[in-house]
Parts: structure tokens; C-alpha cells; sequence
């Protein structure tokens, strides 16, 4: 197993296999793992906004028998141009494990390079893999399997795009994406999503016509059209991404089945209608409940003394 969760590629489809055998458990037996990381302290870097990582981390690594330590932008000394490599170094003399969220995809590399505990990415401008590793544990819970099935994600090529992209494809799934022009997912990932497929038996897709890819799907997916640090975007985004709304016409060309998946926070209005995420399909408060189970199992297995 990697010693860092930065990114669900860095991983085998065993060791994803394993993660969420483990959130599985951890779900059915909380109290068996109530000591496994006691005394042992998660420093939480925030220098974005959370309501479902933050909560779910904090109360995560309590209920395992250690402490979470909050460490918002303003709390520590990087807006002030200490550096990455040197705050790693030194958390590392006080803390078990560091969770971080992150703009640059590149600062929870280099915290991982510099730090001597282990380092999880808790949403970075490119990946966001504690997200899709709750969510591939609540597509097995709902549809009781992953490989062969379709996901579709409807939307900005974003972090929340390649992590499904890379979790499908370690899952063995079909993975589809439909985003506007201009808002494609990072052909890099989209290339090693695809080499992680063929071995897999997974299928990437990638398409402007949003109609297609959600046709047949088991699971159809979206996420904001502004992420966090794109706000000054919005309105040219709400242009833009005209026709890309979940609503229940598109959930009608998915298979009678589908769940509808949402990370959250959601806009209902703008990339998906009410109707639909609070509606018979919609799974997303499983998928938030499923965050603490799954990241339970990545500190368990990153931090614990057991595993
Ligand atoms: N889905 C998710 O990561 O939510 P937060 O931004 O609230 O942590
Ligand atoms: N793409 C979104 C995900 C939030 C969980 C963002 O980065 O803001």
C-alpha cells in the first residue's frame, strides 16, 4: 500500500479492493476499530472552504481514538510564504498523519516528498480521491458491483472528473464524461484513466453530447460548474454549460435502475434540477455519510497501529 493517499492512481485495483473491504467494515462495526489510531493526531490543512471533509476527517479520527487538529488558512504561517517543504518538516515532529486541502495539486506532492508521516489529499485543483473512494463504496452498496457497470459523469472536467475517471478505471467500469467545449477533463488523466482501463476491463468515454454519455448509464454524476477558487467564473459558466443540467430527461435515457451521485455542495437550478437530487434516484447523503467509513479505513490503514 502507498504510504500517501494523493491520488486513487496511485493505486492497484487489489489495494482499492482493499480500502473498501475495510470502509465496509468499519461501517458494520465502528466499535472494532474504536482504539486502532488512539493517541495519534491528524493535522488538517484547509486553505479552501469544507463542510463534508473537514467533519468527516475530524470526527473520523476521534472515533478511532485520536484528535484532529484544524488548520485553516489563517492558521498557519504558508499565506505568509513559509514553505510547503518546511511546514511538512515540521508537522511531522508533532503529528501521525497530515490530511491537506489544497489549490495547487503540486503542494500535497511536495508535502508528501517532505514529510516523514503519511499525507492525504483532501481535494486538490486536480483530484479529489477520499470523494470517489466514499462514492465507489455507495455504487457497490446500491448496485452491489462495480465492474462492467457505467458511470457517467455530466459536467466540468474537474477534480471530482478525474478521480471518477480513475476510480471507475481501477473499478473495472465504463466510465463516460460529457462536458461542454472548452471544459474537457486533463487529457493526460483522461490517457492514464484509459492505460488503467485496459487492464482492468474498464472503457473511458469522452464526449460533448451529454445525452450520450448518459445513455444506459448505472450511475449518473455531476458536480458544481464553479469550483472553489472559480467563482469570478460563474456567470460565464452558466452560459457555457447550457443543456449540461441532470435533470429527469436526462435521467430517462439512464437505465431504469441508475442512482444519481452528487459530491456536494450542489446548486439545484444550475447542474442539476431539484427534482432529481431529492428525488427516488438520488444517493448523495449516502455518499456524504459513506466519506467518514471510507477515510475511517484510510487512516486506519495509513495511520493505524494494526494495519
Ligand atoms: N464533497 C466535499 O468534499 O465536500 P466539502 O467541500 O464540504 O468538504
Ligand atoms: N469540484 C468541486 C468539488 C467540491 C467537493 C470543487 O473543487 O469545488
Amino acid at each position: 500500500m502507498p504510504r500517501d493517499f494523493l491520488s486513487l492512481a496511485d493505486h492497484s485495483p487489489e489495494q482499492i479492493r482493499a480500502y473498501l473491504d475495510l470502509a465496509r467494515q468499519v461501517k458494520l462495526h465502528p466499535q472494532g476499530f474504536r482504539d486502532v489510531c488512539r493517541g495519534r493526531t491528524l493535522a488538517m490543512i484547509f486553505q479552501k472552504p469544507s463542510l463534508r471533509t473537514r467533519v468527516s476527517f475530524e470526527t473520523g479520527i476521534y472515533q478511532l481514538g485520536g484528535q484532529g487538529l484544524y488548520l485553516g488558512p489563517k492558521d498557519i504561517q504558508l499565506h505568509r510564504g513559509e514553505t510547503i517543504a518546511d511546514t511538512a518538516r515540521v508537522l511531522s515532529r508533532y503529528v501521525d498523519g497530515i490530511m491537506a486541502r489544497v489549490f495547487a495539486h503540486q503542494d500535497v506532492v511536495d508535502l508528501a516528498a517532505y514529510a516523514d508521516v503519511p499525507v492525504i489529499n483532501g481535494l486538490s485543483d486536480l483530484l479529489h480521491p477520499c470523494q470517489v473512494l466514499a462514492d465507489l463504496q455507495t455504487i457497490e452498496e446500491k448496485l452491489g458491483s462495480l465492474a462492467g457497470r457505467k458511470w457517467t459523469y455530466i459536467g466540468d472536467g474537474n477534480n471530482m472528473a478525474h478521480s471518477i475517471l480513475f476510480g471507475g478505471a481501477l473499478a473495472g467500469m465504463t466510465v463516460a464524461v460529457g462536458h461542454p467545449r472548452g471544459y474537457a477533463p486533463d487529457p493526460e488523466i483522461v490517457t492514464r484513466a484509459r492505460d488503467i482501463a485496459a487492464r482492468t476491463g474498464g472503457a473511458i468515454q469522452v464526449t460533448e453530447d451529454p445525452g450520450l454519455a448518459a445513455q444506459e448509464a448505472d450511475v449518473v454524476y455531476t458536480d458544481v460548474w464553479a469550483s472553489m477558487g472559480q467563482e469570478a467564473e460563474h456567470a460565464e459558466r452558466l452560459k457555457r454549460f447550457e443543456g449540461f443540467q441532470v435533470d429527469e430527461a436526462m435521467m430517462g435515457r439512464a437505465r431504469p435502475g441508475a442512482i444519481f451521485m452528487h459530491c456536494l455542495p450542489a446548486h439545484r437550478g444550475e447542474e442539476v434540477a431539484a427534482e432529481v437530487i431529492d428525488g427516488p434516484q438520488s444517493v448523495v447523503f449516502d455518499q456524504a455519510e459513506n466519506r467518514l467509513h471510507a477515510q475511517k479505513a484510510v487512516m486506519i490503514k495509513l495511520m493505524g497501529d494494526r494495519w
